[in-house]
């Protein structure tokens, strides 16, 4: 990693009548920070920043992003160019191991997630015991941790800090082949149908289409655009900086945790409305518009009020305040996979409707709220078959190389310490207990 720091530059503080200074830290695509790491040393004081809108938690070089300009590059790489031509595993490569792979990397990467894809038998038994509607996520969640228990690769008490470069490389592989194992079998579950298992002969999206789709009295035809539409979703998803559940991952996992449980920490983020679990809330939104007629405009009022709850799903992003790009893809692939599956869906007039209603309307022009990642995703995903209680898992698939390749370069980084923020304290003052029956 580079260091991204230019020693000659600094910003001044005065504080409580004299000035500090501290050093400027400039990165690749020149975002300049300001190191405050001496700032308590110095001033005994902290700063106050919710929602960490003004702070850079880390120096990262797996992705960029420019939300001004609406720029997405994956060591980069622009996500067009990678969602135009690669598949997701070779994007996963990239991710987690920083480079594009060459043929025989590519395939020994391949025979791996193949070789590893099967669950531990006794693992299968732990989907019985879900009530019948219990959501994927949840389950999903739990079955990453309980990955640790089954494959304890990890040295030193299980602890990430222990392991070898070799164990690391085998747990992510080892994880990256297993999710989707355990997501088509939590889809299995929900519906009561027999699980299906992995396939050696079927490449990274095949194998998970036909253990979703595929049972014992049918067999699932794989089509190609579906395997197409899947690859760009996956890859559009891949990674996404320093947002909330990539910062979950890296603040649980600077515990010293396994991997297992910094990722499943990451999917319990993930599956916030305000953060992936919005895909499945848009379609939700889009329905009741539906189902109540169409009153578009009813909704977006709705959005504006502040004394209502009410928000525009798939709308809004905490750094793009231009369109987003992934947005645009979804967007566009959205109409392609339709057309050529054969299928309309009145949900995108729906929501091509709303788009040009927010677009046009002062609230969203003057906020820069646009349609985000979740937008359009859940359009294409009804349309191959995916049930929406299912959205947020397929997101995190396609997140989870850049949780790994997050946590892995969290803990390769030489500043690597436990995350551990402070706060400014606004409760009682020093008080003295008194006994209940002197309490008014
Ligand atoms: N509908 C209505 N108003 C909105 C929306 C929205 N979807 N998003 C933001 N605003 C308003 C917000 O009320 C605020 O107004 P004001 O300045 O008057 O107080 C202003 O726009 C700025 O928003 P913010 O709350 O400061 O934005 P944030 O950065 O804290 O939150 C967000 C970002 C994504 C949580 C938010 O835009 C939101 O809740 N969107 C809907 C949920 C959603 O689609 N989430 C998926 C995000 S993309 C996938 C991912 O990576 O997680």
């Amino acid at each position: 990693m580079s260091e991204g720091q230019n020693n000659n530059e600094y910003a001044g503080l005065q504080f409580d009548g004299y000035e500090c200074q501290f050093p400027l830290v400039r990165g690749t695509e020149n975002e300049t920070g300001i190191d405050i790491s001496k700032l308590r040393k110095e001033t005994g004081a902290v700063t106050l920043d919710y929602g960490y809108v003004n702070t850079a938690a880390c120096r990262s070089s797996v992705t960029y992003l420019n939300g001004e300009q609406g720029i997405l590059r994956y060591r980069g790489y622009p996500v067009e160019e990678l969602a135009e031509n690669s598949r997701f595993v070779e994007v996963a490569y990239l991710l987690v191991h920083g480079k594009l792979p060459t043929e025989s990397e590519q395939e020994h990467f391949s025979t791996l997630l193949n070789e590893y894809s099967m669950i531990h038998e006794d693992m299968r038994h732990f989907f019985y015991n879900y009530p019948e509607h219990a959501h994927p996520m949840g389950i999903l969640s739990a079955m990453v941790v309980s990955l640790s228990s089954f494959y304890p690769e990890m040295s030193q008490g299980n602890s990430q800090l222990g392991m070898s470069e070799e164990e690391v490389d085998v747990a992510t592989t080892r994880l990256l082949a297993k999710i989707r194992t355990i997501a088509a079998f939590s889809y299995k579950k929900s519906i009561g149908e027999p699980f299906v298992y992995p396939r050696h002969d079927l490449k990274y999206c095949e194998n998970f289409l036909n253990m979703m789709f595929s049972s014992p009295v049918y067999d699932y035809q794989i089509d190609p655009e579906v395997v197409k539409a899947l690859n760009i979703l996956l890859i559009l998803h891949a990674d996404h900086e320093q947002n909330c559940s990539a910062s979950a991952v890296r603040l649980v996992g600077s515990a010293g945790v396994n991997l297992y449980a910094a990722i499943s920490a990451g999917i319990s983020a993930l599956w916030g409305p305000l953060h992936g679990g919005a895909n499945q809330s848009v379609i939700q939104m889009l329905e009741q518009m539906q189902r109540e007629g169409g009153d578009l405009q009813k909704y977006i009022d709705k959005a504006k009020d502040k004394s209502d709850p009410f928000r525009l799903y798939g709308f809004g992003h905490r750094v793009y305040k231009n369109y987003d790009p992934r947005a645009k893809i979804i967007k566009s692939t959205c109409h392609d996979v339709l057309e050529k599956l054969g299928k309309d869906d009145p949900l995108l007039q729906i929501a091509l409707d709303l788009e040009e209603r927010a677009l046009n309307d002062e609230y969203f022009i003057r906020r820069g709220l646009y349609p985000n990642v979740d937008f359009y995703s859940g359009i294409i995903y009804r349309a191959i078959g995916i049930p929406e209680n299912m959205f947020t898992v397929m997101f995190a698939l396609g997140r989870l190389p850049g949780w790994i390749a997050q946590w892995k370069e969290s803990r390769e980084d030489p500043q690597f310490r436990i995350q551990r923020p402070r706060q400014i304290y606004v409760g009682p003052n020093l008080r003295h207990y008194v006994p209940m029956s002197e309490r008014e």
